[in-house]
């Protein structure tokens, strides 16, 4: 058998990489049309950085997993295709800030038609509006030249930052298909390469529509949870109340349960913010306005967090940053990635910056020119933005410091020794409940969390 997926991203470069480790009598190809990008996942330094990557890429790489810039080769070749190209929100036109852009679902649907002549599965990877299989089905209906396809939705669930993992042990796999003789057959053809690692019982079948909306639903609940909690943070610093106390209480509920409450910054990342969206717009295009306000409450509440802690910080700090040096700790829209996408960090900076600040971040794992380019727009250059190659230089005659992802690095910085090199009063602002605030109030620093 052999796999070929279409898209060398966070997403399609994990997850093949696992199958092929897990399968290794199933060739697996990953293509893109970004050259570079091959080139980094055939070189040492992947293009991803996830813990435990570079060992499952190691181990399968040359012997059944390859990665090519050979789209139409890689296509012609395959029994199961899988499509784990993005689906940016539109910036332009009906929908423009909502729906999802699909002109490179499309596209690849339509190269998939013009090279097949052997019968393919095609499997959505990407995270799409409900009914994209049917407009994929379309395009390969009319387009082909006699090859047949059966089209799946299998959303993956995985995490960034603990991606392999998540891959090698899931909570579930899903996977919708048309509910008919051949959909059953694809579907069991895709359940058995999971199998061959995942429990059968964690193998869910559903029909497309389930599956597609299940990707949408499972990451607005999850994303709830966190404006919940975040809602709740804002009271917290009103009355008194400590946020990561009410959290524990809360979650210890076993129908509430422990997980994702953590307050924070608020939640950035690649799928929360966009797919959200994208169930707004499905509830309004179905005519469920209510239904869209309620969801879209999410994202104005996250919204509203991440300018809420910029504005603490302006508050605290007498009302003016004008010129003030703050040490921003972290960039990544959380640890253990360098993805920057929707990443809170690139909010609070550009907040700072608009309040005349000079700000140096620093990050383990992003580089240097993808933060500027992140705040700025790419090849704009900014005097009071720069950056730091460790969290010491960062703070160095800082004013205050704000962490705004959660490394690991960061609670066990000597603290001691940074507030004797900034100025004073010395803010510390922390965007994650990740250090001790008591012990930082020893060392002399005015220090916040969120909601406590
Ligand atoms: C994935 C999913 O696809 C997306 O729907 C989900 O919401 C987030 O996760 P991700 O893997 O993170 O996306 O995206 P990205 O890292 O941007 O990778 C997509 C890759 O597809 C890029 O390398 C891009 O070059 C490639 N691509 C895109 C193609 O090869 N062909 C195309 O036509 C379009
Ligand atoms: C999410 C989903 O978890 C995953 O199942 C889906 O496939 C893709 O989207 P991801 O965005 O990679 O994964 O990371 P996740 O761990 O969910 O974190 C998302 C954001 O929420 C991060 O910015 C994180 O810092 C934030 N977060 C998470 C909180 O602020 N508080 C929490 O309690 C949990």
């Amino acid at each position: 058998m052999k796999i070929c997926c279409i898209g060398a991203g966070y997403v399609g470069g994990p997850t093949m990489a696992v199958i092929a480790l897990k399968a290794p009598d199933i060739q697996v190809t990953v293509v893109d049309m970004n050259a570079t990008r091959i080139a980094a996942w055939n070189s040492d330094t992947l293009p991803v950085y996830e813990p435990g990557l570079d060992e499952v890429v190691r181990q399968a790489r040359g012997r059944n997993l390859f990665f090519s810039t050979d789209v139409r080769g890689a296509i012609a070749a395959a029994d199961i295709i899988f499509v784990s190209v993005n689906t940016p929100t539109k910036t332009y036109g009906v929908g423009s800030g909502r729906a999802a852009d699909l002109r490179y679902i499309e596209s690849v649907a339509r190269t998939i038609a013009e090279v097949s002549t052997t019968p393919k599965i095609i499997v959505e990877k990407s995270t799409i509006p409900v009914k994209t299989a049917e407009t994929i089905q379309q395009i390969l209906a009319a387009n082909t030249n006699g090859a047949t396809f059966q089209v799946l939705s299998n959303p993956e669930f995985l995490a960034e930052g603990t991606a392999v993992v998540d891959l090698f042990n899931p909570d579930r796999v899903l996977i919708g298909g048309e509910r008919t003789p051949a959909g059953d057959a694809a579907v069991k053809t895709l359940a058995d390469v999971y199998a061959r690692w995942v429990p059968r019982e964690r193998i869910i079948t559903t029909n497309l529509w389930s599956s597609e909306l299940s990707k949408l639903v499972a990451n607005a609940f999850l994303a709830q949870r966190i404006s919940s909690i975040n809602a709740i943070s804002a009271l917290c610093e009103a009355t008194g109340a400590d946020v990561d106390e009410v959290a524990n209480a809360i979650g210890k509920d076993s129908r509430i349960g422990p997980k994702f409450l953590k307050a924070s910054v608020g939640f950035g990342g690649s799928c929360f913010q966009k797919d959200i969206l994208n169930l707004v717009y499905l509830c309004e295009s179905f005519g469920l306005p209510a239904v869209a306000a309620y969801w879209n409450g999410v994202v104005e509440m996250n919204d509203y967090q991440k300018r809420r802690f910029s504005a603490r910080i302006v508050r605290s700090l007498f009302n003016t940053v004008a010129d003030k040096r703050i040490a921003v700790l972290g960039f990544a829209f959380k640890k253990d990635t360098n993805d920057t996408r929707e990443s809170a960090a690139i909010h609070v900076v550009r907040d700072l910056l608009a309040e005349q600040a000079n700000v140096v971040v620093y990050d383990p794992k992003v580089a240097a020119a993808d933060i500027q380019a992140d705040v700025l727009g790419k090849g704009v250059a900014n005097p009071r933005l720069n950056v730091a190659a460790s969290a010491y230089e960062a703070a160095l005659n800082a004013h205050a410091i704000a962490i705004v992802t959660e490394w690991d690095e960061f609670k066990t910085l000597d603290y001691a020794k940074i507030f004797a090199g900034m100025h004073k009063p010395a803010f510390l602002f922390d965007g994650r409940n990740i250090v001790d605030l008591a012990h930082l109030r020893a060392l002399g620093f005015r220090a916040h969390g969120i909601g406590r």
